[in-house]
């Protein structure tokens, strides 16, 4: 999508804009002879070991490795695609595009649609209006957030074309009104623009979900959007804080109390792709998920992301039963009192572990233990302030910790930015390492996207089953890669479906291999039985042939 920028144009750029500039809109740079030095923003560090080449027009980090140009290192800070580093390049500069591709025709489009359908949705929203008076939501937020109501028909008074309707997800691929009927929720792109929606239902009892959500688009990433940080921007930059909750309304209601600095992923979990982008604007992120055991899960989880950043993370426990938004209104001077005192991630595991079974203890603290281990080398002062709260607390050794705490060592993912794992494999190495599911056969380690994902495999299958953390204690530089699989959020059938993704994957490369138009059909079959995610098929078919 998006028409492609010329060659031309990109050199035309570089040659007018000098790197010391741009790269001075968003780092202090200290001149070191010929060249200029910083602290560099892709890795933790305390000595710069980031240099930008005047003479060359490049920067590189000599301690993570990452370089490139004015136009690449726009990209890589502000998280943006080329085309819109390129943009926001000869913006800073004060270049004025070629209007034949300053804007992406078919992007403004959807855009331009999505906001008259938000606003739209809005107009109608005095249709529920009981509904926003019994969730207490303001008229003032109703608006902030663009709060609406779809009624049924919505499609045809929006006039909008089918195939950008498609692309908000308006319409479902059958055309059908996805959202009708549903209180509007749209999703605000980080600079602005209304590029999906989210619908809740306003059936007390239904069956249905309570949300739905438009599905990804070329403009809708769940892993990289934040809902709420658009509003929330100004407020987390100027605080260098931001609380990280669950919902959309638990990110309405904190911005009724005041509370501005406040974002939620898109009902998924947190991704390394979010921490990035917090990490960029703020030092201190805040999380504040559901007091339950899911909660619990997801607050470990997602500060083990930060850690591997090299950042401290900050905890508020709710009161089990509650969320944000239904504590803020019913005790709105509690929920203050709570957001005002977030406990640093070790105090939180501290008073967690207390309240847990004997029986539960040991593995709550390895689990601990092992997303604090990046810190080792990232922070090593928290890290040893960490440790010696461990051992103070529960009179456990600090070589035990330090045992279940490998650090990685250059992973390649420090600092470059790396292509995140696809989720269908982390889910397939999960089972594996769980030994939910028997490999009916081998499949080759090249087939998959994740170097990460392909090397712990090759490992599994070049020897005899290990025990995770044996796993990890082999291979320190996989251990923080492997606590991340291992603290993922997936179901049964999903790992089910994860396996027989990637058995496809293994026959359908075997299939290219294959000259006989009987083999080739027999294995098409299989193929077939496998998308519908079953395994059985397979594993009869490789008997059959075994015996
Ligand atoms: P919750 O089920 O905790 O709902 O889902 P909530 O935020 O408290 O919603 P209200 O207060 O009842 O309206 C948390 C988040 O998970 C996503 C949404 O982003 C929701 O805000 N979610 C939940 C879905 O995407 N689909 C669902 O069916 C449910
Ligand atoms: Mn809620």
């Amino acid at each position: 999508m998006g028409r492609k920028i010329p060659h031309s144009f990109i050199q035309e750029l570089l040659s007018r804009v000098d790197i010391v500039d741009i790269v001075s809109h968003y780092l202090t740079l200290k001149q070191v002879g010929r060249n200029f030095t910083a602290l560099c923003p892709f890795h933790a560090e305390r000595t710069p070991s980031f240099v930008v080449s005047p003479e060359k027009q490049i920067f590189k980090c000599f301690g993570c490795g990452v370089g490139g140009n004015a136009i690449t290192f726009v990209e890589k800070y502000e998280n943006l695609s080329f085309p819109e580093a390129v943009k926001r390049v000869a913006e800073l500069a004060g270049i004025e595009l070629p209007s034949a591709f300053s804007e992406d025709e078919k992007v403004t489009e959807v855009e331009e649609a999505g906001l008259t359908a938000a606003k739209y949705f809005h107009s109608e929203l005095h249709q529920i209006s009981h509904y926003l008076e019994e969730r207490g939501v303001s008229q003032i937020e109703a608006e902030r957030f663009l709060i609406g109501f779809a009624p049924r028909g919505y499609a045809r008074k929006l006039n909008i074309k089918t195939e950008v309707a498609k692309e908000l997800g308006l319409l479902n691929e059958r055309g059908k009104e996805f959202f009708a009927e549903r209180l509007i929720i749209p999703i605000f792109s980080h600079s602005g623009k209304v590029i999906a929606f989210a619908g809740r239902t306003l059936k007390k009892e239904s069956s249905l979900p309570k949300y739905v959500n438009s599905p990804e688009s070329s403009l809708f990433k769940k892993n990289s959007t934040l809902y709420g940080f658009y509003q929330a921007k100004e407020t987390i930059m100027k605080e260098r804080k931001v609380f990280i909750v669950e919902g959309y309304f638990d990110v309405i209601s904190l911005h009724q109390l005041g509370v501005r600095n406040c974002v939620a992923p898109m009902g998924t979990s947190l991704t390394e792709n979010h921490v990035r982008i917090i990490k960029r604007y703020a030092e201190k992120p805040v999380l504040m998920f559901d007091g339950d055991k899911a909660g619990r899960k997801a607050t470990l989880r997602s500060a083990g992301l930060f850690l591997q950043k090299g950042v401290e993370p900050f905890v508020i426990r709710l009161p089990e039963e509650e969320d944000p938004d239904s504590l803020s209104r019913k005790n709105p001077s509690r929920m203050r009192e709570l957001l005002s005192s977030p406990l640093p991630f070790i105090d939180w595991s501290i008073l967690v572990a207390k309240e847990l079974e004997e029986t539960e203890k040991p593995t709550f603290l390895r689990e601990v233990a092992q997303v604090v281990a990046p810190l080792k080398t990232l922070n090593p002062f928290i890290y040893k302030h960490y440790i010696s709260k461990l051992s103070a607390e529960f009179g456990i050794e600090e070589s035990w910790i330090r045992l279940n705490s490998y650090t990685f060592r250059h992973r390649k993912e420090e600092g470059t930015v790396e292509n995140p794992v696809p989720p269908h494999e982390k889910a397939f190495l999960r089972a594996l390492l769980e030994g939910k599911f028997q490999l009916p056969l081998e499949v080759s380690p090249n087939i998959f996207v994740s170097s990460e994902v392909s090397r712990v495999y090759s490992i599994i299958r070049n020897s005899e089953f290990q025990d995770p953390t044996l796993l990890q204690a082999e291979f320190p530089e996989l251990s923080s890669f492997i606590s991340e699989v291992l603290f993922s959020d997936f179901s049964e059938e999903e790992m089910k479906m994860a396996v027989c993704r990637i058995l496809c994957k293994e026959l359908e490369r075997r299939l290219k291999k294959l000259n006989d138009f009987k083999e080739k059909k027999e294995l098409k079959n299989l193929i077939f039985s496998l998308r519908r995610g079953n395994l059985n098929a397979l594993t009869c078919a490789l008997s059959r042939t075994t015996n």
